[in-house]
């Protein structure tokens, strides 16, 4: 039954400037966390932009919104890198990214499964990883997840009533 356990916790990372962020730089606003890695072929480019696209349909109470994307692949992940790809899906979007150790204790709050896989020509890796869109309030507490693949108006309805509290 993980999911009734806690989901969340610390993170101490990187965001895609370069400045050091943790969990309690967000408190006060909802928060979409997402995490992937952007070499990711399929799931992770589809996730991110129907996120985008859910907190255009928002309209101004996006602004109580948070998205976050967490690299699982932090070693071609570079805040440098993130900062290129997360411009791709939405000019609020924040890009994470840190050291093996800080991301595998970001990925173990959420409860986040991801190893890295060879690919067939041996030389090159993929991430095999979980792809929830964990929606959090604002103090940082739990309140569910979307499946990978849920569509922006899906993405958007389900956090409107959240955010009249
Ligand atoms: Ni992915």
């Amino acid at each position: 039954m993980w999911a009734r356990e806690p989901v969340g916790g610390a993170f101490a990372l990187t965001d895609h400037n370069g400045a050091p962020r943790t969990d309690a730089d967000f408190r006060g606003k909802f928060l979409l966390v997402y995490f992937g890695f952007t070499y990711c072929p399929d799931i992770c480019p589809t996730d991110l932009q129907n996120i985008g696209l859910a907190l255009d349909k928002l309209g101004p109470a996006a602004d109580a919104v948070q998205p976050l994307f967490v690299t699982l692949d932090p070693e071609r992940d570079t805040a440098t890198h993130l900062k290129d790809y997360v411009a791709l899906f939405h000019p609020r979007l924040v890009g994470l990214t840190g050291d093996a150790a800080a991301i595998k204790q970001a990925a173990d709050a959420y409860k986040v499964y991801y190893a890295r896989v060879p690919t067939q020509k041996g030389d090159d890796y993929t991430i095999d990883h979980t792809a929830f869109i964990y929606l959090m309030d604002r103090d940082g507490k739990y309140l569910g997840f979307l499946p990978p693949s849920t569509d922006a108006d899906r993405i958007a309805t389900t956090i409107r009533p959240h955010l009249k509290q």
